[in-house]
């Protein structure tokens, strides 16, 4: 279970003062009645999920993994940071396995999208096009390069068969483009937006085609989602309300740090749940991360000198499935014998202790979380942990973690110069 500590956060914090706001919001999130509640299909989805579409996520992912030797997923934000996340999270970044993920459909930049396509031309793939609204143009831009690509190597009745789409239940363009061409579809129900969808077919097929236990990843949202909708001040809820006397006390910043590679993801998948939901209204705090040590090279400098802006949230894994023994050596130059026998989770764990008596010595809050491991059940436990912490920050806030008005702005006036029809002004 995830468990959140207070004893560096360099102040007091009077969670009881806080008890009758977090039980009317817990309230509110479970009879469906705060703004933005058409979207908290999230909340309950580990009971609520279409069992039948599960299993039919579990049989495509198979198949791929049987006919195929590289799955493309592509999607932008919420459609492609969750399933990223778990499976660097869960399998690591040199997975030994016969099915490679790439991603591709959240950028234009031709450079990159050039070279995926150059390193597809000699493979066998398969495409997972992700797109709630369907008319993202990162993604459709992607999916039509990529469609054609394999439409020239497999030819059109073939590729019917290699072609994965998540869409929304009822609507939107990729909806329409599955219909007409019998693209096996599974859904991203309309009461989940795309940040709080990798409990869904959004997450859940490229997880299973990384050959990750999907069951496993659902039954520890399960657990999360039991633990966490009480009235109570739960572990979730601890951990928001921390956030937010941060906040409140003249930290605009919080930087998400790990000690794990694999958590970089994570990173910009926690990135995106709390800046999209919570950065509103000119409020909120700015998400960062970083992953120690390697950034304690680089903005460890600011962090504890630099302006005091920041407060850390920290994630440690207690156990991790592999250490590695640091090996005796004969003429110790490098003077590490002293060492010896250790393992390199043991000196991680004393970096950990060390930065942690550094940064808050230094008046840097940090707020410390800790999971057992990095296995499937625990990433969905810990998915499921940010997503109710971040409900609860918003509505302490006073805005709807829901809607991402901002954004749109910036794809009309892309629009209005692309040319789009529609938007010539
Ligand atoms: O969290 C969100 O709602 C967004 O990040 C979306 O997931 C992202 O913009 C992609 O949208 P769509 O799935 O409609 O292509």
């Amino acid at each position: 279970m995830i468990k959140v500590s207070d004893a560096h956060v360099l102040r007091d914090v009077s969670y009881a003062s806080y008890a009758k706001e977090v039980a009317t919001i817990n309230e509110g999130i479970r009879s469906r009645s705060l703004e933005g509640s058409d979207y908290l299909g999230w909340a309950d989805y580990p009971n609520t999920y279409d069992k039948e579409e599960f299993a039919r996520i579990e049989k495509a992912a198979a198949y791929i993994r049987e006919n195929f030797e590289v799955l493309v997923v592509c999607g932008i934000g919420g459609s492609y940071l969750g399933a990223r996340a778990a499976i660097d999270g869960i399998q690591g970044l040199y997975r030994k396995d016969k099915l490679e993920i790439l991603f591709m459909g959240q950028t234009f930049a031709p450079s990159y999208v050039s070279q995926v396509l150059d390193y597809l031309k000699d493979k066998k793939f398969a495409i997972n096009v992700i797109s709630k609204s369907g008319t993202t143009t990162e993604t459709a831009v992607a999916f039509r390069l990529l469609s054609e690509l394999l439409k020239s190597q497999i030819g059109a009745e073939n590729m019917k068969k290699a072609i994965f789409a998540t869409t929304d239940a009822s609507k939107g363009a990729l909806l329409e483009l599955c219909k007409k061409y019998g693209y096996e579809r599974f859904v991203l129900p309309s009461d989940i937006g795309g940040r709080y969808s990798v409990f869904t077919a959004v997450g859940l097929l490229p997880m299973a085609a990384a050959g990750i236990d999907i069951a496993a990843f659902m039954d520890g949202a399960r657990n999360a989602m039991l633990s966490f909708d009480s009235d109570e001040i739960n572990e979730a809820y601890k951990y928001g309300i921390l956030r937010h006397e941060l906040y409140k006390a003249g930290y605009p910043v919080e930087m998400f740090v790990t000690y794990e590679p694999r958590f970089v993801q994570l990173g910009e998948w926690w990135k995106q749940l709390f800046g999209e939901s919570e950065g509103k209204d000119h409020t909120g705090l700015l998400p960062d991360s970083a992953t120690f040590t390697t950034d304690l090279h680089s903005l460890g400098q600011f962090i504890q000198q630099g302006s005091p802006v920041l407060f850390e949230t920290v994630l440690s894994v207690e156990s991790p499935e592999r250490d590695v023994i640091i090996p005796h050596d004969e003429d110790n130059l490098d003077g590490l014998n002293y060492l010896e026998g250790k393992g390199l989770d043991f000196v991680a764990k004393k970096a950990h202790d060390g930065t942690v008596e550094a940064h808050a010595g230094g008046n840097v809050p940090n707020v410390l979380l800790s999971i057992d491991k990095m296995d499937a059940f625990t990433m969905g436990e810990l998915m499921m942990f940010f997503c109710r912490a971040c409900a609860l920050s918003c509505y302490l806030n006073k805005v709807n973690p829901f809607n991402q008005p901002g954004v749109e702005i910036y794809k009309k006036n892309m629009f209005r110069l692309l040319g789009k029809p529609g938007y010539e002004k």
